[in-house]
């Protein structure tokens, strides 16, 4: 019997429980995967929330890290005793072992381990498209990223830099702050009391920048625009105070002919030759050690309620895994 967390309503991290459950046989074009690490993403809590729809009773988790064990009928991509490693739907990567749509899943090179695979497949391509797909990025461009000692700010930091970026991070603690420099940032923001446009603009001789990365959302949302070069973009890629305010089309006339995009990572992967570009890039740099996985919280899968609250309560940096 496996064992898998899964949640019958929407609420705080109290609704998830650790359950047995039946995994079954890969049908046709499907593989079973046991898993040995699995990534925990902010987004994880969007959907026990409610904030993001599931059907219920529903699983949790979109990113891990395992062997495969079977395949069903017309798999040809991967076989039984292969590494691999995904992050994608359906829901329900909390778990022991699973059956996946085998075309979701990727091989992993000997040289990333599984518990690297489980911390970035989801963090690490959403920081490719971030910067290589969503727009013309120059070296010597100055970016502003939120949230930069988090599982997705430090990789971001990190690849920015090989990238010849300059990059403004907020954060709110001095440990916070410290990290992010260590993983590339230029300068720190701290968000929790100063103000972000004005020191975006400080730091940018008035000019401000060409492109803000933002997953924290509600708190940030107006900061971010004041950040903004004219013609600029504002990349709203999450929401970890809250959703974003809604804006009037006018106001990005006002405020610089301003662009706006809330991307989701399924779109920039969708096409299985651009998701394996991405994820040879990834790989590249994770494997050369030119951007580090900071795995820094490991939790079994029975302490996924305090793996939310760590989380949500921002005491979290880096990435976190569940390890089996
Ligand atoms: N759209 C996509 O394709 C996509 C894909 C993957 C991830 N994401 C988004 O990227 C973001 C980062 O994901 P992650 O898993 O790496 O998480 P994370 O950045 O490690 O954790 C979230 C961080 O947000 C900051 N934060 C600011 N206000 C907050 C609040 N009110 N409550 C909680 N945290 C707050 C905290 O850092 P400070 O303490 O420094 O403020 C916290 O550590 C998430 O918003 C996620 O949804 C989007």
């Amino acid at each position: 019997m496996h064992k898998a967390i899964r949640f019958h309503e929407v609420g705080g991290p109290e609704v998830m429980n650790l359950e047995d459950v039946n995994v079954g046989e890969p049908g046709p074009g499907e593989a079973r995967v046991r898993h040995v690490a699995v990534g925990l993403n902010f987004a994880d809590t969007y959907f026990r929330s409610g904030l993001y729809p599931s059907a219920l009773p529903a699983g949790l988790g979109v990113e891990a890290a395992g062997v495969v064990e079977a395949v069903g009928a017309g798999v040809d991509n991967v076989s039984a005793g292969d590494r691999v490693a995904y992050t994608g739907s359906p829901l329900g990567a909390y778990s022991t072992a699973r059956v996946m749509p085998a075309d979701s899943l990727v091989k992993l090179p000997d040289e990333i381990a599984f518990e690297t695979a489980a911390a970035m497949m989801m963090r690490g391509l959403t920081s490719a498209y971030l910067l290589r797909r969503i727009w013309p990025l120059q070296s010597g461009d100055t970016v502003l990223l939120h949230a930069a000692a988090g599982g997705v700010g430090l990789i971001v930091s990190q690849w920015a830099k090989l990238l010849g970026l300059t990059v403004i991070g907020t954060v709110s603690s001095d440990a916070k702050a410290e990290l992010a420099r260590a993983h590339g940032c230029d300068h720190i923001i701290r968000y929790d009391r100063e103000d972000v446009a004005a020191s975006v603009r400080a730091l940018t001789a008035g000019a401000g920048v060409p492109v803000v990365f933002d997953s924290v959302g509600k708190d940030t949302f107006a900061g971010s625009l004041d950040s903004l070069r004219r013609r600029g973009l504002l990349v709203c890629f999450g929401t970890a105070s809250g959703p974003q305010p809604p804006i009037q089309a006018m106001q990005l006339a006002i405020k610089g002919s301003l662009f706006v995009t809330r991307p989701a990572l399924a779109d920039y992967i969708a096409d299985p030759a651009e998701r394996a570009e991405l994820a040879g890039e990834l790989f590249g740099h994770v494997a050369a050690g030119r951007i580090r996985i900071e795995i820094n919280q490991h939790y079994e899968l029975a302490d996924a309620r305090r793996a939310h609250q760590d989380l949500e309560g921002r005491r979290t940096t880096g990435s976190s895994i569940f390890v089996l």
